[in-house]
Order: structure tokens, then C-alpha cells, then sequence
């Protein structure tokens, strides 16, 4: 069994019209408060949101304020902000309408490359301040993840991992941010819910993918389980991952979720899943996608 604390939920979903199943948009403020009243009661201690996610900050402010549960909160600097890093995090926690965050993440790897060196006594200043706990940063590729991995204040990297950007891809690069202390968060467990998309609805663009898709079903049609549950266990079953984003646009889709990590699939799935190799990358990062 996965225990819940390994889950963030992620919150673009409560922001922007997200996922690429999504017919009916944002969930309303009322379905936010049960979902997020639900993920806490359930152990989920910790949710994902950044300045770049709409209005997704002033939802959650909202939701605190209106005697919500407490969670730990990690946002992100915007990559296009000219503000200083002080004033950035001050704009996300006055939307919260929290003290502090867990962490403050670059929202590209490229933002951070470009601030790094400005920005690094305020980084000192916020984190000693007690404003937040960890800096860390967002990341796409393997490059960048081991490029992150030289940055001293660096404690947090989010990085996508799924049953097909897997840990034959990743391992590596998580074996040695595990040893410099570096937490590892993942994203992108449901590939943005194109795993649930019907194989005939995948688009032109993505018909490499197929194969992967239809071996993937296959594999869940003869353990006699569903897509959330293979995907999620995939995830939270590694080691050297501390912490497994999700984002749902309905409780419904959490409380599957949920579900789902009581689930144990035998481990000759595991081995199977890393058996799927996608040659082209590029591929699976959704903002390449033209859908
Ligand atoms: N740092 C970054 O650059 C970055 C980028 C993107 C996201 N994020 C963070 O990561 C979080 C997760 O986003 P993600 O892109 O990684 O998405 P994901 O978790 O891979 O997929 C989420 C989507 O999967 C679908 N879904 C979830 N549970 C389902 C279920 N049980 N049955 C059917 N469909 C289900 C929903 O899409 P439908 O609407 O299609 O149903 C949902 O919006 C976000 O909320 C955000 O906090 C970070």
C-alpha cells in the first residue's frame, strides 16, 4: 500500500480549463473545497500551484480563508517575471493568504539559469526569514535535471515521470540527487490524462505513441486492473521518488485515485513497464503536443 503523504495534489486544474479529457473546464470553488477538504482527510499534506496557473493562487487563498485545512504549499516563480524573487514569493503568499511556503520553485530550468546569480542572497534571506522552507526548481529533460543538480540551494526538482517516461530514463540522474539530498517530486503521472484517452482519439501528432498506449492497456487488461491504478502504483512504487504531483479537475477523479493506492500489482509489472521504450522524447512533454 502507498500512504497518501507521498501524494501532491496539483492544483493547475483550479486555475485554467486543463487535461485532455477536460469538457467542462475549471471545477467551481465549491467542488475545489470538497476535493481539497477530501485529499486532506484522506493524508494528502502537501499541494502544488504556481503564480502561472491562472487564478489557481487566489482559488487556494480563498479555500485557506474560509477556514480550509492547512496543507503545505509549494508555488513557482513565474519564468517570464522581471520581479525580484522577495517581491515574487511576497505576490504568491499574499494570494494564499498564508505566512509561509514549503517550497518556491524556478518555473523552468531556464529561468533559473538566468537569475541564479542575482537572485541568491534573497534565496538566503527568504529561507533564513522562515518565508520558505526549500528552493527548488522544475524541469523537463535529463539534461537539465543533472545541470540542476550543481546548484547548491537547489533542494526540490520536480521532473515528469510516468509509465512512459520511466525510470529506465530517469533513474540515474535520481540515484545521485537522492545522494546530494536533492528531493525528487514527480509530475505527470496520467501524462496530463492522455493515458485515458481513447487509443482511436489519440491525434496524428502522437501516433508514435500508440503502440506504448495500446501495450499499456494490454498490460492492465491482463492484471485485471485500470489505467489510474498501473499509473500511480508505477509511481509511487520508486524509491528514490519523495513525493508523486496528481491533478484532477473532480473529486470523483480523486477519490479513484485514492483508491487506487491500496491496490498491489505483482512486481513482473514493473518490469514490464520498463520494457516500453519511446524513441522520440520530445513526445511526451505535453507543451510539444498540438491537440
Ligand atoms: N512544473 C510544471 O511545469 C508543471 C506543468 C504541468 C503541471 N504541473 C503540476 O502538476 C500537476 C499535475 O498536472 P500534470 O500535467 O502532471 O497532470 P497529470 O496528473 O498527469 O494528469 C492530470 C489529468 O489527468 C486526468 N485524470 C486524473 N485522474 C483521473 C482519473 N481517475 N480518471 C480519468 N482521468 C483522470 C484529468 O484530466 P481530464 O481533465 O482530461 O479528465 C487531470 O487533469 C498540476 O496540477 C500542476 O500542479 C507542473
Amino acid at each position: 500500500m502507498i500512504p497518501e503523504s507521498k501524494i501532491v495534489l496539483g492544483t493547475v486544474q483550479f486555475g485554467l480549463d486543463y487535461g485532455v479529457n477536460n469538457r467542462i473546464g475549471k471545477p467551481t470553488e465549491h467542488d475545489v473545497k470538497s476535493i481539497l477538504d477530501f485529499a486532506h482527510e484522506q493524508g494528502i499534506t502537501t499541494i502544488d500551484t504556481a503564480t502561472a496557473y491562472g487564478d489557481s493562487e487566489i482559488v487556494l487563498g480563498n479555500y485557506f480563508k474560509k477556514d480550509g485545512y492547512s496543507f503545505e504549499v509549494i508555488s513557482k516563480l513565474d519564468s517570464t517575471s522581471s520581479s525580484t524573487l522577495t517581491d515574487s514569493l511576497q505576490t504568491s503568499l499574499d494570494r494564499l493568504q498564508i505566512k509561509n511556503l514549503y517550497a518556491y520553485l524556478y518555473h523552468s530550468f531556464e529561468s533559473m539559469e538566468r537569475r541564479y546569480g542575482e537572485d541568491q542572497s534573497e534565496i538566503n534571506e527568504v529561507v533564513s526569514g522562515g518565508f520558505v522552507q526549500k528552493i527548488g526548481v522544475s524541469v523537463y529533460t535529463n539534461e537539465e535535471l543533472e545541470k540542476s543538480l550543481n546548484y547548491s540551494e537547489i533542494k526540490i526538482i520536480q521532473v515528469p515521470f510516468n509509465l512512459l517516461d520511466n525510470h529506465i530514463q530517469r533513474g540515474k540522474y535520481f540515484k545521485r540527487a537522492h545522494e546530494l539530498g536533492i528531493e525528487i517530486h514527480t509530475r505527470s503521472a496520467f501524462l496530463q490524462g492522455l493515458f485515458f484517452k481513447p487509443i482511436e482519439e489519440i491525434p496524428e501528432s502522437l501516433s508514435a505513441l500508440k503502440p506504448a498506449l495500446k501495450h499499456i492497456r494490454e498490460i492492465t487488461k491482463r492484471y485485471n486492473t485500470n489505467l489510474e491504478t498501473i499509473a500511480l502504483w508505477y509511481v509511487c512504487k520508486q524509491e528514490l521518488i519523495d513525493k508523486v504531483l496528481i491533478g484532477v479537475d473532480s473529486l470523483t477523479q480523486l477519490q479513484k485515485n485514492i483508491r487506487s493506492l491500496h491496490v498491489i500489482l505483482p512486481n513482473d509489472v514493473m518490469l514490464e513497464i520498463e520494457g516500453i521504450i519511446i524513441d522520440n522524447p520530445a513526445l511526451l512533454y505535453p507543451s510539444n503536443w498540438k491537440l
